[in-house]
């Protein structure tokens, strides 16, 4: 059991909780293997995917992964909700609670969006990413797959590569990485880093291929177009020179080091067709492994019984 009603942050949650989630996540991995993929854990529960921003994975991931434990979901999306009209959040959050969900899944562009909600119902909240915040499952998958395929986290040098200051991605992934032990270093160019690089507590670049013959992760961030704010972008040809994975930095690399990407990726900008594909890369990996974890994650939260789960 977690000894927490929601997952918002996941600086909140101890190594011991993080290793159980993904402990957790092991056992669903094997069910989602099965012919039949369906465990009876959370029938008669309600999730609610309540998504403010565009997502195809994410979403997705958590429906399949409440439908795989037998609960009732329901897609909320920004075009059909009443928030498009000029509901508030928590005016939105009481309309929820009064329907007596048991736990929803909130992505939101406002930072801080699932702590306001929580205030507001009796259900449990998983942040699915808020603004340039956090995104806790997605921390959580991309540790669950460099464990599968590297066997562990800690020691391990991490390169997380591309627009620092606007990834919801790295703010959960950074502090998990140092949480578990592992060395994280994030790498982008001035105009796309934080204005203090270091104050996760990892160390910083600005020169990808200083860092990247000593890398055993070389985890790869989409540009946050939709946040950038003003900020001042290199052009896209020269961000691609300076910090995209192609043929010659493919070769560059540690012989097992592995490719990762939270994905939606831009082939051709931060990783060419060749890299996208490569052997190396485990990008659909980390896809797979969303589902596991989100069904670990709601289980844990819901406090599901055993039917069904291997021991
Ligand atoms: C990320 C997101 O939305 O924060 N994608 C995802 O959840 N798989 C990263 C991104 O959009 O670049």
């Amino acid at each position: 059991m977690l000894h927490h009603k929601h997952l918002i942050d996941i600086d909140e949650y101890s190594v011991e909780e993080i290793t159980e989630i993904l402990d957790t996540a092991r056992s669903f991995k094997e069910v989602n293997d099965r012919t039949i993929k369906k465990l009876p854990t959370l029938r008669g529960r309600t999730v609610i995917n309540l998504f403010l921003e565009p997502s195809t994975r994410t979403r997705t991931s958590f429906e399949i992964a409440g439908k795989r434990m037998s609960a009732d979901v329901i897609n909320f999306s920004a075009s059909s909700s009443s928030t498009k009209k000029g509901e508030t959040l928590a005016d939105t959050g009481e309309t929820l609670n009064a329907m007596n969900a048991d736990l929803i899944v909130v992505r939101s562009k406002q930072e801080g969006a699932p702590r306001l909600l929580a205030r507001h119902v009796d259900a449990h909240i998983v942040n699915g990413g808020d603004g340039k915040h956090q995104h806790p499952t997605q921390a959580l998958l991309d540790a669950f797959t460099i464990r599968e395929r590297l066997g562990h986290l800690e020691g391990l040098r991490i390169g997380i590569v591309g627009d620092i200051a606007h990834s919801r991605v790295v703010g959960s992934l950074v502090p998990l990485l140092v949480k578990m032990g592992a060395k994280p270093i994030v790498i982008g160019p001035p105009t796309l880093m934080p204005s203090e690089p270091g104050w996760w507590g990892c160390d910083w670049s600005y020169t990808l291929d200083d860092v990247l013959p000593e890398l055993d992760v070389v985890y790869m961030l989409r540009i946050q177009m939709e946040r950038l704010d003003g900020a001042p972008l290199p052009s896209l040809r020269e961000y691609t020179m300076l910090y995209g994975i192609d043929t010659a930095r493919l070769a560059a690399m540690k012989p097992e080091a592995i490719i990762m990407h939270p994905g939606p990726i831009n082939r051709g900008v931060e990783l060419s067709a060749e890299a996208a594909d490569s052997e190396r890369a485990v990008i659909l990996d980390q896809v797979n492994a969303g589902v596991a974890v989100r069904m670990s994650v709601m289980y844990l939260l819901l406090g599901g019984d055993n039917s069904g789960l291997a021991s």
